[in-house]
């Protein structure tokens, strides 16, 4: 079932929505935002407020039984081990059933029971608040935009004002509850992220981060890496229309026409201990505080880029450049430190066209964002009339940093670190336009599944081995429902690989593999959307050991479980309408990243290794993952043609 293929009954108000997405859906009628006392790291007089995820009032997430997951668990390390250490694995696995992991189940469903979703807060810190690599590169994604050609500085402006008044639209629909609540099949889908996407900020904190969540009428914006308050509302109340933003944006830009000596922004693209750290020495200043936090409580950042040349390039290296720009920005000496990287939406508008964003990942899936794109591209190509305008806009403030000597050095080093990072990510982004959903959908198999086993495929063409492959499932229909991974590397995948290699092999022999394998990964995605896979529920046991300091079982250091955990192809469908895609950075270091957005005709897919491997590099990946959709689309051909 596709998240947005099920639908119940269309409601006019949300009219706009439903063209957006070609969805009819249900509406909700109470998502309300409950206030609650939030606990300050900077004493001020802002109310935060942490948007509800229960009022939806959806089912809890369930805690799946052992043995099911454990069966589960023995196919998807198959294609990792060989006879003898499969018997060992079994071995593991039966011991672990019938003693610890008994144990260990009573507990977590304890838990399941004293928490409306067992894994939401353990989800939130150890993936994303307790780990310290940079969210550059490691977790937050980009998201390029259709391409725009700006003549001059006035368009560049102009386009920015659309961006943020469709954004403020569409935090309009968000806080009035006009956002259509998305259903799987007949499930409706938990919408709490929805209300994450404004106003968010990521607190850098030394061993686990914060979240910030603030409502506001200002935003940030940067150029020229000198950051600004901008209020997008005038003094008499009203919302500035897109002239007085326009306006207003050319001031900023007129006020920092030289690039800022201390480039405060790069530090947000440090490791988060190193982050932390600079933080709190900034913190010990007033003026420093404040400038802090008028960042954090904005609705979001607007990044004012320097030009990049991209139209010196065409055709899938300007994708590529602009997916570097929105993943990290270039580096220090391109756009990389006119960033706030902690905020959850950086909008970024370049002076020669690049367009799109960068997320910090923790408060939000993918999907929402893509929604939001969606709406600011529709809103951009509409001739909307003009807004009448505030009588007293509001000057932009530039915000100051006092920066000692000890800070500085960590603005040098962090440069350093990040121009390290930029090197490093080997990004090859491309739209394969042989085909799309619409093909595949025709031969009657799940357009996400068939690319899925492309990808292992080209694996597996390309390394001779078995990739562990991890894709995103929604788990949604959930309250505080997040992800589960899809463990796309099956024994049947192996087989399909195997088979498409197989010079000998007959177009039948390979359709039958190819049907094979993606029925293996379909029934994989079924469980995974429903919480049943293996991955979170195998978290969730260990997580249970570790918190009542019982000893970790011996299957999390099996080799069954290192390699099927060692996810080489790390993939996402991130789903937009117009012609943009998500990208972002590989999850081990030998490792592939895959964002797509399969589209009716075409897919657009960004792709990325660490250069620093001498196993992997994108080109080649790229190329056999192109090869793979053509031999796949020739096998069908030529299997459909026999049969005739
Ligand atoms: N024959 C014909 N059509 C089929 C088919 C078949 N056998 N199987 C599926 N289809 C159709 C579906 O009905 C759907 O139609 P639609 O385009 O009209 O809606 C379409 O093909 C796509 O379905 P499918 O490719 O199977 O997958 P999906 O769109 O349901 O996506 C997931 C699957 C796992 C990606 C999705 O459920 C999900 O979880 N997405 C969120 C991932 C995420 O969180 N990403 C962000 C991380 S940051």
């Amino acid at each position: 079932m596709s998240i947005n293929s099920q639908v119940q009954k269309s409601n006019l108000e949300y009219e706009e929505f439903n063209m957006l997405r070609g969805l009819r859906l249900t509406s909700l009628k109470s998502c309300l935002l409950e206030p609650y006392a939030s606990s300050f790291h900077i004493k001020c007089n802002y109310t935060s407020t942490k948007p509800s995820s229960k009022v939806q009032n959806l089912p809890r997430l369930p805690v799946p039984k052992l043995g099911d997951t454990l069966n589960k668990y023995l196919k998807s390390v198959q294609p990792f081990l060989n006879d003898a250490e499969f018997n060992t694995t079994c071995n593991l696995v039966k011991e672990f059933e019938s003693g610890m992991g008994k144990k260990l189940q009573s507990l977590l469903e304890k838990r399941a029971e004293q928490h409306q979703n067992w894994l939401e807060d353990w989800w939130l810190n150890t993936a994303y608040l307790e780990y310290r690599d940079p969210v550059v590169v490691f977790s937050s994604p980009g998201l390029v935009f259709p391409f725009r050609k700006f003549n001059n500085q006035q368009d560049q402006l102009k386009y920015a004002a659309k961006t943020l008044l469709a954004a403020l639209d569409y935090k309009a629909l968000i806080d009035n509850d006009k956002i259509p609540v998305e259903m799987m099949g007949k499930s409706p889908l938990d919408m709490s992220q929805y209300k994450k996407i404004f106003g968010t900020c990521r607190i850098p904190i030394e061993k686990r981060d914060k979240l910030s969540f603030n409502d506001s009428k200002h935003v940030t914006v940067i150029h020229n890496n000198h950051i600004f308050r901008v209020d997008l509302w005038g003094s008499d109340g009203k919302r500035l229309n897109e002239d007085q933003i326009s306006q207003i944006l050319k001031k900023v830009v007129d006020l920092s026409s030289t690039p800022a000596s201390d480039t405060i922004g790069v530090l947000t693209s440090e490791n988060r201990d190193n982050w932390a750290k600079a933080y709190q020495l900034l913190s010990k200043d007033k003026v420093n505080r404040e400038s802090l936090l008028d960042v954090e409580t904005s609705l979001a950042v607007l990044c004012l880029d320097a030009a990049t040349g991209v139209w010196r390039l065409e055709g899938d290296p300007q994708r590529t450049l602009a997916a570097a720009q929105t993943i990290h920005g270039g580096g220090s000496r391109s756009n990389g430190a006119n960033r706030w990287f902690d905020k959850t939406i950086q909008f970024i508008v370049g002076a020669d066209g690049i367009t799109g964003l960068t997320y910090e990942h923790s408060p939000a899936e993918g999907q929402p964002i893509a929604v939001l794109t969606d709406f600011i591209i529709k809103y951009i190509e509409q001739d909307k009339p003009v807004e009448s305008s505030s009588s007293s806009p509001k000057d932009p403030v530039r915000l100051t940093f006092n920066v000692n000597k000890e800070v500085a050095e960590m603005i040098s080093t962090a440069k350093t670190n990040l121009d390290k990072l930029v090197a490093d990510l080997d990004l090859n982004c491309f739209k394969f336009d042989r085909y799309g959903k619409n093909f595949i959908k025709s031969h009657k198999m799940s357009p996400d599944s068939y690319l899925q086993m492309a990808m292992q495929y080209a694996f597996y063409k390309l390394h001779g081995t078995p990739g562990a492959h991890y894709e995103s499932a929604a788990t949604r229909m959930y309250a505080g429902g997040r992800t589960e991974t899809i463990r796309s590397c099956s024994v049947q995948s192996v087989q399909f690989a195997r088979a498409m290699l197989d010079a000998r092999a007959a177009p039948r022999d390979k359709l039958a593999a190819l049907h094979g394998a993606v029925k293996a990964h379909k029934d994989y995605t079924v469980q995974a959307l429903q919480g049943l896979g293996v991955d979170r529920h195998l978290l969730g046991l260990k997580l249970i050991a570790i918190e009542n300091g019982i000893e970790l079982p011996k299957i999390y250091s099996d080799p069954g479980y290192v390699r099927s955990a060692h996810m080489r192809i790390s993939t996402s469908q991130v789903a937009c309408r117009c012609d943009g895609f998500m990208c972002y950075g590989p999850l081990v270091p030998d490792g592939y990243a895959t964002c797509y957005n399969p589209r009716d005709d075409d897919v657009n897919f960004a792709t990325a290794a660490f250069a620093a491997h001498p196993d992997t590099a994108s080109a080649p990946y790229r190329a056999a993952l192109e090869h793979a959709l053509t031999d796949m689309h020739d096998v069908l051909l030529r299997a459909t043609q026999s049969k005739l």
